[in-house]
């Protein structure tokens, strides 16, 4: 599965968690298992594993790699920002320390019929959890001009959203814009010298974008920095690895007014953020692995 989605900051991670056999730690975003089958590995005899996700058939693939492991691991299908309530559901006990790999995996990019690729002809889902009720297409279709125009800017950062928006909204008074394809080719006709991109596709950042609000990405990492704390044992940690500075910035603001007791002033004191600087991955991983050269891990710890 190395092949489908090569896992990121790896042995930082390790480090960092500072996990010990007989220790019982959540991997948050199991995904195909890449970081989930390290902790399992090192915390061998006893340590325990919950792995979540929201993606079904990357669970029975994690479920497939992990097999060796079986009597220490529980994998769920679930949301993390739901953690304090399926770890209650599970009977698992308080945490010596979770992770979190933001964002999507290479195996669902890979998919053309999950939508997430702007290079591959699919439909318009590009939910994490298939059955989820939430489509692109919905966004695409139904989104008054201003909002799609606000997202595209916001989540994607991209110069052109109001073009852009508007050329969706005029497309679509024609027919409904169904598929991948449809929404790339709006997209490229709505913005200028494609050529002075330097080297990104024109369709990148909006697509980016919309993931980010069909999934709610930005709230549920936001919600899972409230309530984790208190899913963690005294001295347990809290790794975050993401790609997105929006995301970036939401874990370092949630760590430090935490850590000062802004967010909560009983959690004062209760909080060090262990990384000052997020880690970043070396030029040698970044090599092995380009898709790994955005990544930025924060780590704080509950006292
Ligand atoms: C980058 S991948 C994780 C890869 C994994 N660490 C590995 O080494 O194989 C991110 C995963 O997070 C999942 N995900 C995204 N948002 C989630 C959420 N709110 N709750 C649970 N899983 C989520 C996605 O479905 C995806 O499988």
């Amino acid at each position: 599965m190395e092949c489908i989605h090569k896992s990121v900051l790896v042995d930082q991670a390790i480090q960092y968690l500072r996990c010990h056999p007989d220790g019982v730690y959540c991997d948050a975003t199991v995904g195909l298992g890449g970081h989930a089958e390290r902790i399992l590995e090192v915390t061998s005899p006893d340590g325990r594993l919950i792995g979540i996700d929201l993606d079904a058939s990357a669970l029975a693939m994690a479920a497939e790699r992990l097999s060796g492991f079986r009597d220490r691991l529980t994998l769920v299908q679930g949301n993390f920002k739901d953690l304090p309530s399926i770890l209650g559901s599970y009977h698992f006990p308080l945490l010596d320390g979770v992770i979190i790999d933001a964002g999507l995996s290479s195996y669902q990019l890979e998919d053309k019929q999950r939508g997430f690729s702007f290079l591959k002809e699919g439909p318009l889902s590009m939910n994490f959890d298939v059955n989820g009720r939430e489509r692109a297409s919905d966004i695409i279709n139904f989104y008054p001009e201003a909002r799609l125009a606000e997202i595209i800017w916001m989540y994607g950062q991209e110069r052109w959203s109001r073009r852009i928006a508007r050329r969706i909204v005029e497309e679509r008074a024609k027919s409904p814009i169904k598929t991948t394809g449809g929404l790339v080719r709006v997209i490229c006709s709505a913005v200028p010298h494609l050529r002075s991109r330097r080297g990104i596709h024109p369709a990148t950042r909006a697509f980016q974008a919309i993931r980010i609000e069909v999934n709610h990405e930005l709230e549920n990492l936001a919600q899972f920095l409230k309530v984790v704390w208190g899913c963690l044992k005294h001295g347990g940690r809290v790794c975050i690895i993401s790609f997105h500075s929006l995301e970036d910035g939401i874990v370092k603001r949630h760590f430090r007014d935490f850590a000062s007791g802004k967010d909560r002033p009983s959690a004062e004191g209760m909080v060090e953020v262990i990384t000052k600087k997020p880690l970043r991955p070396d030029q040698e991983e970044v090599r092995r692995n380009p898709r790994s050269r955005s990544a930025r891990m924060r780590v704080a710890e509950w006292h």
